[in-house]
C-alpha cells in the first residue's frame, strides 16, 4: 500500500509563475501543477514549456509535487507526458480517465519518456464511463498512488445538478471511495469552488472525510486550513478512540469480545475503526 499525507492538493494553474512560487510556502500537502482545465487554449505550450524552469531545482518534500496533463485524446497529452517524465514531480494526474487504457497509456508514455519507476499516478474518474471502469482502472497498475473525483466534469457529463451540501454527490463520491480503496489507493474529494464560503467548505470536507476520502482538491490558498481541520480527528474524538482500544484489549485478555464504553457497544469493528483513527491523528 503506498502512504502519502494528500490531505490538501492545491491546483495551481502551470500558466503561473507567480502562484507556483507562492504554492510552495502555503502548508498544502500537495500541489496540483495544472495544465489541463486551469490553463486557457492559448496558454497551454506556454505552461508546459515554463514547467521545468518553474519548479526549479530544489523541490523537496512537502508540498509533494504532482503536474496534471491535459486529456487522454488530447493534442496535448503525449507532449505533456513526456514534458512531465523529465521533471521530479512525486505524480502525475490523469484527467478524464474513462478506461484502463487510459490509464496504461499515459502510464507506457511516461516510461518511454524517461519517468524514474518511482513515479505515481492519480486519475481522475470524471465521466459516467470512468465511473462505471472506475475499480479496474484504480488496481490496474501499482503506480496509482491515488484517485480523484472530477466532481464539476461528472455534473456536466451526467446531467447532475450540483447544490451547496452536495447531496447529490454521495452516490459517486461512494464509487471513488471503493475503488480507490480497494486498490490500496488514497481517494481524493472533489473541489469546493466558493472560495469564499468557509462554512460550506468546512462542512464539505467533513462530509468527504466521513465518507471515506483521505483528501481533498482545493483552488485557493484560503481553502487549506478548513480542509485540514475537516480531516484531523478532534481532542475528543482521540480520547474516546484510546478509551474504546484500552477497553476493549482488556476485554479480550479476559476472553471477552464485546464491551460497552460511554454506554455504547465496543466490538471488533468499532475497535478497528479507533485504532485507524488514532493511526491518523
Ligand atoms: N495557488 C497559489 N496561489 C494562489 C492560488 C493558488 N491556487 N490562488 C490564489 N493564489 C494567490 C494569488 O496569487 C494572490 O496572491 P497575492 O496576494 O500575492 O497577490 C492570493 O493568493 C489571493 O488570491 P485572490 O486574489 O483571492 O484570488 P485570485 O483572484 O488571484 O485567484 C482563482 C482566484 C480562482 C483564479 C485562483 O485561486 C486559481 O487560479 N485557482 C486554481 C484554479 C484551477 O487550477 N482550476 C482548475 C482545477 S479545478
Ligand atoms: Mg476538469
Amino acid at each position: 500500500m503506498i502512504s502519502f499525507d494528500l490531505t490538501t492538493m492545491l491546483f495551481v494553474p502551470a500558466a503561473s509563475a507567480k502562484m507556483i512560487g507562492k504554492a510552495r510556502g502555503l502548508g498544502a500537502s500537495a500541489v496540483i501543477l495544472d495544465l489541463e482545465d486551469g490553463v486557457g487554449t492559448g496558454e497551454k505550450r506556454m505552461a508546459r514549456d515554463g514547467l521545468a524552469v518553474n519548479i526549479g531545482e530544489s523541490w523537496t518534500g512537502r508540498p509533494l509535487l504532482f503536474v496534471r496533463v491535459n486529456g487522454p485524446g488530447t493534442e496535448h497529452f503525449h507532449a505533456d507526458l513526456a514534458a512531465v517524465a523529465q521533471l521530479p514531480v512525486t505524480g502525475v494526474c490523469i484527467p478524464k480517465c474513462e478506461t484502463v487504457g487510459d490509464l496504461l497509456d499515459a502510464e507506457r508514455q511516461l516510461m518511454d519518456a524517461g519517468a524514474p519507476d518511482s513515479i505515481h499516478l492519480c486519475p481522475f474518474v470524471e465521466s459516467a464511463r470512468g465511473m462505471v471502469n472506475a475499480a479496474q482502472i484504480a488496481s490496474s497498475t501499482r503506480r496509482v498512488a491515488a484517485m480523484a473525483l472530477g466532481s464539476e466534469d461528472l455534473a456536466a457529463d451526467v446531467g447532475i445538478r450540483r447544490t451547496r451540501n452536495g447531496e447529490e454527490l454521495v452516490y459517486w463520491r461512494g464509487v471513488v471511495a471503493t475503488a480507490a480503496r480497494a486498490a490500496g489507493a488514497i481517494p481524493i474529494d472533489g473541489v469546493f469552488i466558493d472560495f469564499s464560503d468557509e462554512v460550506g467548505l468546512e462542512a464539505d470536507a467533513a462530509a468527504g472525510r466521513a465518507l471515506g476520502f483521505g483528501g481533498k482538491q482545493i483552488i485557493h490558498p484560503s481553502q487549506i486550513a478548513a480542509v485540514h481541520r475537516a480531516y484531523a480527528p478532534t481532542p475528543q474524538e482521540l480520547d474516546r478512540a484510546a478509551r474504546i482500544v484500552a477497553a476493549f484489549d482488556e476485554a479480550e485478555r479476559d476472553g471477552r469480545g464485546v464491551v460497552v464504553v460511554d454506554g455504547r457497544m465496543i466490538d471488533r469493528p468499532i475497535m478497528l475503526q479507533a485504532r485507524r483513527l488514532l493511526g491518523s491523528g
